[in-house]
């Protein structure tokens, strides 16, 4: 019978890849609702696809999604280094990761464990890891998070706007040292390749400088603005970067490189390179602070909050539906879906046409260019 028509008895849901406020949310919801309105069971999988491969899952009852909606983090655990088509099964004599496809041991506890569908709630990585689960017949709904919003085809995704809330505290904390003290201030940001985490909170913070991957700055249009402010006798300038920005002509600052996951390079380091720079070309005194994992931990805020709940029954009515190997979207303010593999490995940057951008610029915002 087609997965299409087969009857549901039991779902999985899994968080994959870095973990964001509001993922207890989703969980919740999909969980209460599959058990109380379809009458399914529901399984917890255990860190992502590492509970597929590993087998470890467990039942998940009403109780056990009591509670949680306000809490940080995932109860479920997550992985981003447990893709089952490019698993690190150990090392070889140079220290280098052995690598073995191990998608039929994932196939094979599915069927075991009795799971009818799973739900994927992950980024482009998880999106990609559910992509090849969807090509050996599992049937998935995803639904999106990063603190990133960078996945195609959604106009957010949840997780972002608490990392935007928890990133302007932060400067808006540097903003008073740094007006204390006469320096510039530079704040890193995460975001990888995409630049709405910095933008959003760069432009809420008020920051004199925003800098963001996809527009590659230049050195000395930075340091112009400071040496400005300077003589306009504002002695201070706050600058936001993004982990992924890059000098024009340059490269991105990657901090490691995580061998076993299925994006490796992780960024961080452009504000120490950029303060060192500027204190030498202006002589004023500079400083660097990475924001860093503090930017994906605590509690979501309500707009996060509601956003995966409403992912999440979205999610829901997709397995009531039977519409499988698609992932919930937000499109103009409407819950919507589009195909898992339209999303799958990619990722949504800033437009240099954004509005957003413009606006920046009217307020006299220097986008180091
Ligand atoms: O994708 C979310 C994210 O927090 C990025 O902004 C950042 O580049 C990356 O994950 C960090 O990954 P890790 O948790 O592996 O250090």
């Amino acid at each position: 019978m087609s997965v299409k028509r087969k009857q549901i008895r039991k779902i999985g849901i899994l968080t994959g890849g870095g973990d964001c406020p509001g993922l207890n949310a989703v969980i919740r919801v999909v969980t209460k609702a599959a058990i109380t309105q379809l009458g399914l069971e529901v399984i917890g999988i255990e860190d992502g696809f590492l509970g597929l491969i590993r087998n470890r899952m467990h039942p998940l009852g009403l109780d056990d999604v009591s509670n949680i909606l306000t809490v940080g983090g995932t109860i479920l655990g997550t992985s981003n280094d447990a893709d089952p088509i490019r698993f690190a099964v150990g090392r070889d004599e140079h220290g280098k990761p052995l690598f073995e496809n191990v998608t039929d041991r994932v196939v094979e506890h599915v069927a075991d464990r009795g799971l009818d569908a799973i739900v994927a709630v992950g980024g482009d990585g998880t999106m990609t890891g559910a992509a090849n689960l969807i090509e050996r017949g599992i049937a998935v709904v995803g639904v999106p998070k990063t603190i990133d919003n960078d996945l195609m085809h959604t106009d957010i995704t949840f997780g972002f706007s608490t990392a935007v809330q928890t990133a302007v505290e932060c400067l808006d904390r540097i903003h008073t040292t740094a007006s204390s003290h006469h320096r510039v201030m530079i704040v890193e940001l995460m975001g990888r390749n995409a630049g709405w985490l910095t933008l959003h909170a760069g432009l809420a913070a008020g920051a004199d400088v925003v800098l963001i991957p996809e527009i590659p700055y230049d050195v000395d249009v930075v340091c112009e603005k400071c040496l400005e402010r300077s003589k306009r006798g504002k002695r201070f300038t706050l600058i936001a970067v993004s982990e992924g920005a890059m000098p024009k002509g340059g490269k991105q600052v990657v901090d490691r490189v995580v061998h076993e996951s299925p994006d490796p390079i992780r960024l961080g380091g452009i504000s120490a390179v950029l303060s060192r720079e500027i204190a030498q070309k202006t002589h004023l005194e500079t400083r660097a602070t990475i924001l860093g994992h503090v930017q994906r931990g605590g509690a979501p805020v309500a707009t996060d909050r509601v956003l995966a709940m409403r992912f999440g029954h979205k999610a829901i009515q997709l397995v009531a539906m039977h519409e499988w190997n698609n992932i919930v979207v937000m499109q103009g303010g409407e819950t919507t879906f589009v195909p898992i593999t339209s999303v799958a490995g990619q990722q949504r940057l800033v437009p240099i046409d954004d509005p957003l951008i413009a606006m920046a610029r009217s307020v006299e915002t220097c986008m180091g260019d």
